[in-house]
């Protein structure tokens, strides 16, 4: 058994493990996390790929892309959340831009909650503003956010 921070991509028998962070991981206030059929439909689809962190064997987050052409967009990344702020998410990033990059693609984009701290995050890794839709999100304690696009040009 391996220790540390272990990053791989996932398959269909390992989106059990990314819903383990699902559904730890995203406040409830929002409804941002997907339901298990969701991951199903969306990772049965052309160009969809799942990285899997593991922090001393133990699942720890994950991230889900999806590739069209020379596009790729960043659609879920999530930390289980007694295992943030140790560099998880940031390894994560790096290993999304590594996949695209092998996949071809020359931009990553995102979108992101105002106010989410993961936006601190993404601003880090050199992701700007370059979209912002009003008042997108709406939670379920009355509060309203607008949804911001995030892209970065990715090195080839
Ligand atoms: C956002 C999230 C993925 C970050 O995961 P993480 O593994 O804790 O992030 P990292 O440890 O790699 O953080 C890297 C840097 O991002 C910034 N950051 C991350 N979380 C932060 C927070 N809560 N507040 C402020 N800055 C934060 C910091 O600059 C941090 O570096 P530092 O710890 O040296 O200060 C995690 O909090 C999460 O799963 N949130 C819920 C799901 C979500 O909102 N996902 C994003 C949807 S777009």
């Amino acid at each position: 058994m391996s220790g540390g921070l272990l990053i791989r991509e996932g398959g269909t028998a390992d989106l059990g493990e990314a819903m383990v962070t699902m559904v730890e991981g995203f406040p409830a206030t929002f409804g941002e996390a997907w339901t298990l059929p969701q991951l199903e439909g969306a990772f049965s689809l052309p160009g969809v790929t799942l990285l899997l962190a593991r922090m001393d064997d133990q699942p720890a987050g994950f991230a889900l892309i999806r590739t069209v052409l020379d596009e790729a967009e960043l659609l879920l990344l999530a930390v289980r959340p007694g295992q943030r702020r140790r560099g998880i998410a940031r390894s994560l990033l790096t290993a999304v831009f590594g996949a695209a990059v092998t996949l071809k693609a020359t931009h990553l984009h995102l979108e992101v909650r105002d106010g989410n701290p993961a936006r601190i995050l993404y601003e880090s890794a050199g992701l700007g503003e370059v979209g912002r839709r009003r008042a997108y999100y709406r939670g379920n304690d009355g509060s309203v956010h607008d949804a911001i696009t995030l892209s970065r040009r990715l090195d080839s």
